[in-house]
């Protein structure tokens, strides 16, 4: 049996992680450490629940005490660390929390195992480490680019990168990272693009379009990107970093436009309003290394992959309604007017 500590597992990769590995092996035992903050939702694992080889523990990753304690108990082989926060719009408002959850959370998770031993520490990091590309660059992120970000939460995530390296050079803790594109699929928290955009226009609210309204993300199906970590797990090589990209570039004006096509809405629920501070251009990933030397490749084509997860928003108004109506009020009401722009 293989047991994987996976924090950050009520959120909406870590979920789709532990459900696709769980689906996968019957040999594999998962702990997830989650703190539930406002996007941690124990309704994303609600059928995972119960399942013997699953066991959830709410926590801080920050806490050295219960992580200590959770190795003594179940002696993880691997920690998977999806535990973030992940919002770039929040972290204009409020750049600290992500400081201590993503530096010093990860730090403190790779201190625990320094001193109890592990055999792989993946870390979930993302493209935005590298900062941003003219939107018609053709020279797109290698895993050798320089770090050049340009937001609180992509600093967060960049500094975090640059710890995780420094246990396996300096201590020896056997580390993986990757870098992923943009995500979408099931159960993704409703404050970003495209389950934001969905969820409005299902309700006949606006998009709210960033006015660079042509600025464009790579897009990865949430469980392309599972299959990736899980590959990684398996034959990475450690002190490594693998790209997972997939080259499929859309514009937030083309993320529009699918999802108002696809539910029948009108134009005129697009709205553009100010970018925020910082908004990046475009992230891209030279995902080669990844291909030629583990076998992975996207399974999930996009046209379908998109059109799929937005009737999986349509479908599953429980999910997402009672996520709106608890974190918006206090949020997006007051959003530009907090950031005195
Ligand atoms: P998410 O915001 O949906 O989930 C984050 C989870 O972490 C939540 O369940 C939350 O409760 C938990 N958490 C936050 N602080 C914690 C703490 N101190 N201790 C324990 N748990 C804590 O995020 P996501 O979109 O699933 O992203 C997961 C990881 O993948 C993050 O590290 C993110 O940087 C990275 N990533 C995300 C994307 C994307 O498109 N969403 C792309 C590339 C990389
Ligand atoms: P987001 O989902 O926040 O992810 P990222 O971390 O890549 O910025 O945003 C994706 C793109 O969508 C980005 O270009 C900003 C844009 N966007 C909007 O135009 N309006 C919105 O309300 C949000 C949340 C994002």
């Amino acid at each position: 049996m293989r047991t994987i500590l996976v924090t950050g597992g009520c959120g909406f990769i870590g979920s789709n992680f532990i459900r696709y590995m769980l689906d996968k092996y019957d040999d594999v035992f998962i702990i997830n450490l989650d703190a539930l903050t406002y996007c941690g939702n124990l309704d994303n694992l609600s059928d995972i629940n119960g399942i013997n080889r699953y066991k959830f523990i709410q926590g801080d990753i920050g806490d050295f005490e219960l992580v200590s304690s959770i190795f003594q108990e179940f002696k993880p082989d691997i920690v998977v660390n999806f535990a973030a926060e992940s919002h770039n719009d929040r972290a204009v408002l409020n750049p600290r929390i992500f400081l201590e959850t993503n530096v010093l959370g990860t730090q403190n998770l790779l201190e625990v195992c320094k001193k109890f031993g592990i055999k792989r520490f993946h870390h979930i990091s993302t493209c935005e480490v590298f900062g941003d590309l003219d939107l018609n660059d053709s020279n797109i992120f290698t895993e050798s680019s320089p770090y050049k970000p340009r937001t609180p939460y992509n600093a967060s995530k960049a500094a975090a990168d640059h710890v995780v390296r420094v246990y396996y050079h300096t201590f020896g803790v056997p580390i993986t990272i990757s870098n992923c594109g943009n995500n979408y699929g099931h159960y993704q928290y409703p404050e970003k693009l495209i389950p934001l955009f969905v969820t409005n226009a299902l309700e006949d609210k606006s998009l709210p379009l960033f006015k660079s309204s042509q600025n464009k993300r790579e897009w990865v199906y949430v469980l392309d990107h599972c299959a990736a970590v899980d590959l990684i797990l398996q034959h990475g090589k450690v002190g490594e970093s693998y790209n997972i990209g997939t080259g499929v570039e859309k514009s937030i004006e083309e993320i529009a436009a699918i999802i108002l096509k696809t539910l029948n809405k009108p134009e005129t629920l697009k709205q553009y309003v100010q970018d925020r501070p910082g908004h990046d251009r475009r992230y891209a990933l030279e995902w080669s290394k990844i291909k030629n030397e583990l076998g992975w490749a996207p399974k999930i084509n996009f046209e379908e992959g998109i059109v799929e997860t937005i009737l999986w928003y349509k479908n599953n108004p429980d999910w997402w309604k009672k996520l709106k109506n608890r974190s918006f009020k206090d949020y997006y009401d007051n959003y530009y007017s907090k950031l005195k722009l």
